[in-house]
């Protein structure tokens, strides 16, 4: 049967930089690659101009029988006013829970051509391959007790809660193993078991599953203001670094500016497979909508296909496609070709479509 996608556009330049993606998957069907039955549908703003509410329930529906959801961006500032549970972004967030989606995969890659957009030295992170996993539906952003208390004496206080079972730890390592035996086979599992109590059941879960099931992939342990430290110092001595929603959210953004490149990052977010090995996956850029460039036609669409990459690689095991379309990237990069957001001196700009059209030529030749 074809491989069911959902496209998910949402605002801003999501839509214009989701069309260069389509245009990839258009290619792969074309030289016989992959069939794909491909669905669209409205998320974040445009749904709340067109049915009052950021996601309706027949989407989240049609997301639940994709076998992958491709996401653009969501938000802008006319919604900016939207009550709390109706912005723009409560579509992910609803995506994430629905599907169960709890491992949000970063990618910080350094293509050759872009060394000295990054503001380490090119010697520093040349090659630089780092893959980020961070748990994304538990820890101190949900953990209970939370809230704003007001105490007798009038002074109010502020709780939020780390927790994290054991079963929420495994799954999520589990993850960053089987990621590890795909690449350099190093975990770096990253906490602060010093301090938190939650962080030490973290390094103990860890470590017990991966002497009990992955005894090949070579595992340390890394406290994580060591981590930042370390990411800005010798980023390239990671592999895999696992970590939990808290502190991946602070290092997966220190990651990604090593690249000098927002427009460039692609993500995965998956959920846990289920008895037949099927599991939801929702991949899209970091960059969020960019309503300063939005129907400029200007936006970056790299890393919108380079997330259609990673859906090839990690929902279908199509890891020669998925390798086919960043070696494109990379050949489109090294022929001089920038978009605005790439901070390169000297180098010819060029806008969305040209970029696409640069893909798709760098595809032919491959
Ligand atoms: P942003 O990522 O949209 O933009 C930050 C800066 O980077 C802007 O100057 C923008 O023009 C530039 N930029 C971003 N992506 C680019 C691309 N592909 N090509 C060229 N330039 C690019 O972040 P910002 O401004 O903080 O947020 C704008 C809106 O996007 C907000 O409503 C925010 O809530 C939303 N957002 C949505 C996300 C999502 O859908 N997952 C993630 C982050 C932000
Ligand atoms: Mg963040």
């Amino acid at each position: 049967a074809n491989k069911k996608l959902l496209l998910l556009p949402g605002d801003g330049i999501g839509p214009e930089v989701m069309v260069e993606a389509h245009r990839v998957i258009d290619w792969l069907g074309r030289t016989g690659r992959a069939r794909f039955d491909i669905a669209e549908d409205l998320v974040g703003g445009a749904s709340i101009e067109a049915r009052g509410t950021p996601i309706t329930e027949a989407v989240i529906e049609r997301a639940l029988e994709a076998d992958a959801v491709l996401f653009g961006s969501v938000g802008g500032p006319q919604w900016d006013s939207q009550g709390f549970d109706n912005r723009p972004e409560i579509a992910i967030l609803e995506l994430r829970k629905r599907l169960g989606l709890f491992a949000n995969l970063r990618p910080a890659p350094v293509f050759d051509a872009l060394v000295d957009a990054s503001p380490l030295k090119a010697e520093i992170v040349r090659g630089l391959d780092l893959m980020i996993v961070r748990e994304a539906t538990g820890g101190i952003y949900f953990g209970e007790p939370r809230g704003i208390e007001t105490l007798a004496d009038g002074t109010k206080r502020g709780i939020n809660t780390e927790v994290y079972t054991t079963a929420e730890i495994e799954r999520v390592a589990r993850v960053a193993f089987e990621l590890a035996r795909k690449r350099a086979g190093r975990v770096t599992s990253v906490e602060k078991a010093n301090v938190m109590e939650s962080g030490l059941l973290w390094r103990q879960t860890v470590t017990a599953l991966g002497a009990a099931e992955y005894p090949d992939v070579q595992l340390s342990h890394m406290y994580a203001d060591n981590c930042a430290m370390q990411l800005a110092k010798n980023p390239r001595q990671f592999d895999v670094i696992v970590t939990s929603n808290l502190f991946g959210d602070l290092l997966s953004d220190l990651a990604s500016m090593l690249t000098g490149s927002l427009g460039m990052l692609p993500s995965a977010t998956l959920g846990a497979p289920d008895a037949s090995g099927r599991r939801h996956a929702l991949y899209e850029p970091i960059h969020g909508s960019a309503p300063d460039i939005a129907g400029k036609g200007l936006a970056n669409p790299l890393a919108q296909i380079l997330s259609l990459a990673m859906l090839l690689r990690y929902s279908f095991d199509m890891q020669e496609d998925g390798a086919l379309i960043e070696q494109a990237v990379a050949g489109v990069l090294a022929s001089g070709m920038r978009t605005a957001d790439i901070l390169q001196p000297g180098t010819a700009r060029i806008g969305t479509r040209t970029m696409g059209d640069a893909v798709l030529r760098e595809l032919d030749k491959l």
